[in-house]
């Protein structure tokens, strides 16, 4: 942070993920997290990160997901090969694992969070952007998209 001239911007913040966290920042990133945790819990750590962040509010999640390799990448055979293995990994060892970006999408719509974009990071996984659904009746637009929808589009 320091080398970056960020720490002026920066607090350390002894937390649980799983209970409330600091309101206002600017963004929420999840970074190789969810894998870790069952269905149920990836649940509750992603509305936790959106009850932070706010209606209309960002929250990124950074991950290797289940069918990266359908980009158009030289790695791609590599990158499913890692995925797989980390998966069967992650399922053994702490009842998580990979998801799709459509699942992830599903987990995080339980959460209160719309699927914005998904980006390939360079070197593997993702970047997946979603924003906090405004509440009913704030005249926000669309609803949740698709999971199949706006995705592989750069963060904008
Ligand atoms: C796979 S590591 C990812 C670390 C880092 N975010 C990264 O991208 O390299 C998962 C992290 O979750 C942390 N963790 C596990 N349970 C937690 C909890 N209840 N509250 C806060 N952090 C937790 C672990 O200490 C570990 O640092």
């Amino acid at each position: 942070m320091a080398d970056q001239g960020l720490t002026d911007r920066t607090d350390v913040v002894v937390a649980d993920m799983f209970s409330a966290l600091p309101p206002g920042g600017d963004v929420y990133l999840l970074s190789r997290v969810i894998a870790d945790w069952n269905d149920e819990h990836a649940t509750v750590l992603l509305r936790r990160c959106a009850e932070a962040a706010g209606a209309g509010n960002r929250v990124l999640v950074a991950e290797r997901l289940m069918g990266e390799d359908t980009h158009d990448s030289p790695t791609a055979s590599v990158d499913r090969r890692v995925a797989t293995a980390h998966d069967l990994r992650m399922l053994v060892l702490t009842g998580g694992g990979k998801r799709t970006l459509a699942h992830l999408g599903d987990l995080a719509a339980r959460a209160g969070l719309t699927l914005g974009s998904c980006s390939l990071l360079p070197a593997g996984g993702s970047i997946v952007e979603f924003r906090v659904v405004e509440p009913a009746g704030s005249g926000a637009a669309d609803g949740p998209a698709s999971t199949t929808e706006r995705i592989r589009e750069p963060l904008g």
